[in-house]
């Protein structure tokens, strides 16, 4: 089914181009046949099943389904956050499948992850957060990492907030500086998990928004989980799952 697969010689893709999504190439995002479970003996439940998926350079997919149809369990998977079971996941041209704890350290700092709750440290301010997200990066001293911060946090319109602590912004406001945070370090890929969901319809427009203007600008891609029909136009490709399957992919624009 995916014999032109096989070889590993293709050429690796200028980055930032993006390709049509059902293309064979060597995409950020990778998936075959990948199968997981949660659970031992009688109690072992397949909660991922024969899963295919690409995303293709700074291509922005929505992945959709209802509660409970893995979508979050894939997303921990592709971010290296979970051990994988079965199938082949190469994500920024790393294979998942296999792979040692070095390995998938490496990967996950190459990723921007955005969660459904901001999950910032409440006792470092926006621009503190975002710093953080650049320790990993060696050769920049503190003060370096300060003023990109703060830059960043202006791109996402928090320029007169960057001495806040998160008690002190909207809820909009501190997704944004996740935003921030997980854009910060240029990363290969963005992953997100249902970042609106705390959010009212104006907020989550416009985190959303800005999330993929400055992705684009970038052309970082994107994999976002969400429910919320209100951001759909944000995607350029919209897949939808059901019971540990993918059973509908669909370009979202011309
Ligand atoms: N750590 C876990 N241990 C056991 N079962 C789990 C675990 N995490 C998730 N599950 C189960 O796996 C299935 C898929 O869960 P997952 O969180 O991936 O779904 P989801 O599509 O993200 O759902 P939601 O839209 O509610 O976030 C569910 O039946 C869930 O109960
Ligand atoms: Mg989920």
């Amino acid at each position: 089914m995916d014999a032109a697969m096989g070889g590993n010689s293709a050429p690796p893709m200028p980055p930032g181009r993006p390709q049509p999504g059902g293309a064979v190439g060597d995409g950020p995002v990778e998936l075959r046949g990948i199968t997981f479970a949660y659970g031992e003996g009688e109690l072992r439940r397949a909660v991922l099943r024969d899963v295919d998926l690409r995303v293709a350079a700074g291509e922005i997919v929505l992945l959709t389904g209802p509660s409970g149809s893995g979508k979050t369990t894939l997303l921990t998977l592709i971010g290296a956050l979970r051990g994988m079971q079965e199938g082949s996941a190469r994500v920024l041209g790393q294979e998942l499948m296999g792979a040692r704890e070095s390995q998938r350290v490496a990967l996950r700092g190459r990723i921007g992850f955005i969660f459904q709750s901001h999950n910032l440290l409440g006792f470092l301010t926006a621009r503190q957060n975002v710093a953080m997200s650049l320790e990993l990066h060696a050769g920049l001293e503190e003060a370096a990492r300060l003023a990109r911060a703060a830059e960043m946090l202006a791109a996402v319109g928090l320029a007169d907030h960057v001495d806040k602590l998160p008690a002190k912004l909207s809820g909009g406001q501190r997704q944004r500086v996740a935003v921030a945070r997980a854009l910060v370090a240029e990363p290969g890929l963005i992953l997100a998990d249902e970042p609106t969901a705390a959010l009212d319809r104006v907020s989550g427009q416009e985190v959303v928004h800005m999330l993929r203007d400055l992705a684009r600008r970038r052309g970082t891609p994107i994999l976002l989980v969400t429910h919320d029909p209100r951001i759909l136009d944000i995607a350029d490709r919209i897949v939808a799952m059901e019971d540990g399957r993918i059973i509908e992919m669909q370009e979202a624009r011309a």
